[in-house]
């Protein structure tokens, strides 16, 4: 007799007897057939109770691998969940997926490379004698779109970064041996709609998209030209996420988009992104609010404010400068000088006297001098990063900074972000030093690599190993910092 719930064993493949008719138990296996739900996902029916829709584990497994920032670590969430309706479950094996996404940056031309190392390294699988389907989603496949199909002969679909909604449809078309591209940009209006919402389940820490797109035109960046004008979602969506979160069990969220400063500035029923987090901060069971990235220019007094009146909001600011110097910052369309950056910082260490600061800089920038990289150099040394994302400037298509006149060569370039590295090394390690011996509040979030402790986040956003109770992760608890390493604390409870 089949009940509703019946667990159907995995990896059944339809065109074969679904059940072994061998067998003692189980249903009679002629009286199963195939059929589609109401939302085009696999069930079976039993043809003597017809009412009956089972779902089947059809085991399609997706594997995802994300390259870039945190715009496509949440987008692959996504795509996770929207495939889900199509019982696709995520594997960590490529070698084991029916489904291939590769989830690409193009922020410089080493991201891009490795990613087109990647598809070629895909190739053997698709050659394998297995079926496999090969995808191409982000910032790549919304600035290549046929081209990239054209190119990889063996790739199956390609979609843009305002064509996460079409994947499922993608999926099915591909499964039925299409190849096809959609990388078209959607209008403000339509986009707003589709804000993709994602799983609520699972997690200690959740990102939470409130803005996407970037009207900045910073010079050098290609985001404006894969990601679109910058959008704001509706405050009412956003709330009503972290409030399922929270309910979840989720206890912090940090709210994520290119430029999170500038939300709402386009849309006036819309509150500030500052008036936002006061909203995010009034929701129980929240614990901890971070956000991500923020604009120097867009960075209000009302948001600084936000730090000296919101004991939710973690003690850590990533803002980054790019340079140091007044002209390459000109140069890059940044909209602020090196003081009104040093003001902005020093507001910030006013509201909040413990708070972290990360950043991120471009050296060689054309007709960047030994005299702006100096003062790239002073101001890190002013502001006192406890880490810096740098990188050397890469000319990227479309940009304006492409077109400048620029004669460094590679090996200055590169040998300018040896030594500006190096003295950021010492300066973490310095950092990560000064918190030996002192008592930190840790989120603890889940179990370390190594498996046999567990981690979480300072206020600060540094990353603390504790050896304690698996019954922990989720909670905040007080550790005293025994030890400090260069990229990690060593914790212990107190
Ligand atoms: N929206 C964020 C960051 C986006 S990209 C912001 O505005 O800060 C992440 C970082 O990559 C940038 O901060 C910048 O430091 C770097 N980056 C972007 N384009 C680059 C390029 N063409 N060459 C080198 N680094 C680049
Ligand atoms: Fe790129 Fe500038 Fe926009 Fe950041 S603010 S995404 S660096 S254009
Ligand atoms: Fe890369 Fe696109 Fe993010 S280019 S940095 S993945 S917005």
């Amino acid at each position: 007799m089949i009940k509703a719930g019946y667990s159907l064993p995995a990896l059944i493949l339809f065109s074969e007897p679904l059940f072994d008719s061998g067998g003692t138990a189980g249903p009679d296996p002629d009286s199963l057939v195939k059929a589609v739900d109401g939302k085009g996902k696999n069930c079976v029916v039993s043809e003597k109770y017809p009412q009956q829709r089972l779902p089947v584990n059809t085991s399609k497994k997706l594997y995802i691998e994300t390259f870039g920032c945190q715009m496509n670590v949440n987008d692959s969430e996504t795509m996770v969940t929207l495939l889900k309706d199509l019982d696709y479950e995520t594997t960590d094996s490529a070698a084991k997926a029916d489904l291939i996404l590769l989830n690409t940056c193009c922020i410089r031309a080493k991201a891009e490379q490795k990613v087109y190392s990647e598809l070629g390294r895909l190739k053997s699988l698709k050659n394998g004698g297995r079926k496999v389907l090969l995808g191409v989603g982000g910032c790549i496949a919304q600035q290549e779109g046929e081209k990239l199909l054209k190119r990889v002969p063996y790739l199956d679909l390609v979609f843009g970064t305002h064509s996460l909604h079409l994947l499922p449809d993608m999926v099915r078309a591909a499964e039925k041996g299409e190849r096809l591209t959609r990388n078209d940009f959607l209008d403000p209006e339509s986009r707003v709609d589709l804000f993709p919402r994602k799983d609520t389940a699972g997690g200690v820490a959740r990102f939470v998209n409130v803005i996407q797109g970037c009207d900045n035109f910073c010079s050098y960046c290609i985001v404006p030209y894969v990601r679109g004008r910058e959008i704001s979602r509706r405050s009412s969506e956003i709330l009503q996420e972290i409030l399922e979160l929270s309910e979840a069990g989720v206890k912090e969220v940090t709210l994520l988009g290119q430029n999170v400063n500038s939300y709402g500035m386009k849309s006036p029923e819309e509150p500030s992104f500052a008036e936002l987090l006061h909203m995010v901060a009034a929701i129980d069971g929240i614990e901890r609010i971070r956000f991500t990235t923020s604009h120097p220019k867009d960075m209000s007094q009302a948001l600084i404010d936000c730090f000296a009146q919101l004991p939710k909001l973690c003690s850590h600011i990533h803002l980054p400068a790019q340079s140091g110097s007044d002209k390459v910052l000109k140069a890059m369309n940044r909209g602020y000088t090196r003081r009104e950056y040093l003001e902005r910082i020093a507001a910030l260490k006013k509201a909040r006297p413990d708070i972290t600061v990360t950043g991120d800089m471009i050296v060689g920038f054309p007709g960047e001098t030994e005299e702006d990289y100096n003062e790239t150099r002073s101001l890190m040394e002013e502001v006192g990063y406890a880490d810096l994302f740098s990188f050397v400037f890469s000319a990227r298509p479309e940009t304006a900074a492409a077109k400048l006149h620029d004669d460094l060569t590679r090996k200055e370039k590169q040998e300018r972000l040896d030594r500006l590295q190096k003295r950021q090394h010492i300066m973490t390690r310095e950092r990560n030093n000064a918190l030996q011996g002192t008592i930190q509040e840790v989120l603890v979030e889940g179990v370390s690599r190594r498996g046999d402790q567990l981690f979480g986040r300072t206020s600060g956003n540094r990353i603390v190993n504790i050896t304690a109770d698996h019954s922990l992760i989720g909670k905040i608890v007080t550790v005293r910092i025994a030890e400090a390493f260069q990229n990690s604390l060593l914790g212990e409870l107190v």
